[in-house]
Formats: C-alpha cells, sequence, structure tokens
C-alpha cells in the first residue's frame, strides 16, 4: 500500500525545460513542466501536435536530458545517480513504448518482445517463452516467429507493448500505445496496461489523442504550448 502519511509518486517533475538547437533555430519544448503521476495509476497525458508531449516523457524516461528542473522516479531524483546507476534504475524500473515502435528487424517478434529479460540475464528459453506468453494475450499467437517487417503497424505496436511490459516494470509510459488499433484491440490494450497500473506500487503514462479510450485513466494531464494547463483527477 502507499505510505499514507508521505505518498511517493510514481513520477514528479517540477519546472522541467526542454530547447531544442541554438539561436534562431531554437525550440522552446518543454517551458516549466509541473507533472504527477501516481502510483496505482493510470495517467494520460494529452493535447494538441506539437505542445511537447513525446518531449516530456522522453525525459521523464531518460532517453533525453532535460535543460532545466527536476524529475523525480519514485522519490529518486535520477539526476544525482551515475550514469551507470541511470541505465540499471531504468532497465529495472521502466518500461517504454516509442510513438514509433523501434523494433529490431533482424530479431522475431517474440525475440523482439523478450529484450528486456534477455538484457536483465533471465535465460533466453525462459525469456522468449514469457513472451510468447504476452504476445498470445495481446492476440498475436499466430504471429510469434514473424520478423517486424511482416507485421502489420498494430501487430509492431503490440510487440513494443509487450516488450515494455515483460519484465514487469514499476513505471510503464507509453506514446500513443493505441493509434494504430482497432477498437477492439485497443481496448484489450488498455486493460492490460490498467491492470498493470492496479498495483499499489506500479504506474502507467500514456500519451493519447484517443477519446475512445478516454474511461480508463484515473487522471488526465492536458498539455499545450510546452506546459500542462490543468489535471483532471478521476479517481
Ligand atoms: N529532436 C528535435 N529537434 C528539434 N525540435 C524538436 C525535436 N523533437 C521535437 N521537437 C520540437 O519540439 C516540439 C514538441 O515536440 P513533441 O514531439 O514533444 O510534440 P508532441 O506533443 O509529441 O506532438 P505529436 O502529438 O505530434 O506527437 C515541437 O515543436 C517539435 O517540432
Ligand atoms: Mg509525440
Amino acid at each position: 500500500m502507499m505510505n499514507a502519511t508521505q505518498p511517493v509518486n510514481a513520477v514528479r517533475c517540477r519546472g522541467v525545460e526542454k530547447h531544442f538547437g541554438e539561436g534562431d533555430a531554437r525550440i522552446h519544448a518543454l517551458r516549466g513542466v509541473n507533472f504527477e503521476a501516481r502510483q496505482g495509476q493510470l495517467t494520460f497525458l494529452v493535447g494538441p501536435s506539437g505542445c511537447g508531449k513525446t518531449t516530456l516523457i522522453s525525459v521523464i524516461a531518460g532517453l533525453l536530458d532535460s535543460t532545466g528542473g527536476d524529475v523525480e522516479l519514485f522519490g529518486q531524483n535520477t539526476a544525482k545517480l551515475s550514469p551507470q546507476d541511470q541505465t540499471l534504475f531504468r532497465r529495472r524500473n521502466l518500461g517504454f513504448v516509442f510513438q514509433q515502435y523501434n523494433l529490431l528487424p533482424a530479431l522475431s517478434a517474440s525475440e523482439n518482445a523478450a529484450v528486456p529479460l534477455l538484457a536483465a540475464g533471465v535465460k533466453r528459453v525462459e525469456a522468449v517463452d514469457r513472451a510468447k506468453s504476452l504476445l498470445a494475450r495481446l492476440g498475436l499467437e499466430n504471429r510469434l516467429d514473424a520478423m517486424p517487417s511482416k507485421l502489420s503497424g498494430g501487430q509492431q505496436q503490440r510487440v513494443a507493448l509487450a516488450r515494455a511490459l515483460v519484465h514487469e516494470p514499476r513505471l510503464i509510459v507509453c506514446d500513443e500505445p493505441t493509434a494504430a488499433l482497432d477498437h477492439a484491440t485497443g481496448e484489450a490494450v488498455m486493460e492490460l496496461l490498467a491492470g498493470s497500473a492496479v498495483h499499489p506500487d506500479r504506474a502507467v503514462v500514456v500519451v493519447t489523442h484517443d477519446n475512445r479510450v478516454f474511461h480508463f485513466a484515473d487522471s488526465v494531464a492536458h498539455m499545450d504550448d510546452g506546459r500542462i494547463t490543468h489535471i483532471e483527477q478521476r479517481n
């Protein structure tokens, strides 16, 4: 259970800034973001194209360095860890689904989904078995050995999702996980994500434009022009 006196957020951003480029070409993508995602919750991040959603979750996941402000994950300010410990912390605690799926082209669907387990030292046979059962839950039982180039966009998206979930990380961050999916598959994906977030010490943050899945959110953070404008807490 969450500590009643001092609840620790899964994610806490304070004054997060991010610039891209220099001089006239400089883009101020994040302009002092304050954002929280609670443990045990599915938090949606919504807002117009170009407002900074992917940039923000990339900073949260440590894939991009911010140019200012603080990010804490489960109470840990990751910038205070050594680069090595940051990598370990991320590998252990984070699952990330990119807007582009970023599957490894030379690996099959089940090998791609097994990558985080292999990186954690799980034996190959066991890692691939666990990846396969998760892929089957996502409706891909007939495509386990297919190469990414032979999969549809929605199938690749589900392989990327399995890769993010397979090692049961405490924080799962997803960029548009249902964009390429039909309604029924999108619901199944959100149910799986909601099922991960209901653990009291875990959290899921989802960037989405898909209003068909809004009813799954415990909390919705609205973003515009590099800032969080308001947060709707539903649960
Ligand atoms: N690597 C980069 N170099 C320069 N500018 C970038 C880079 N990545 C993003 N930007 C700019 O930063 C701003 C925020 O981009 P971001 O990708 O975070 O938007 P988004 O909210 O995810 O949009 P979308 O809904 O279209 O995915 C945009 O103006 C974008 O052009
Ligand atoms: Mg984006």
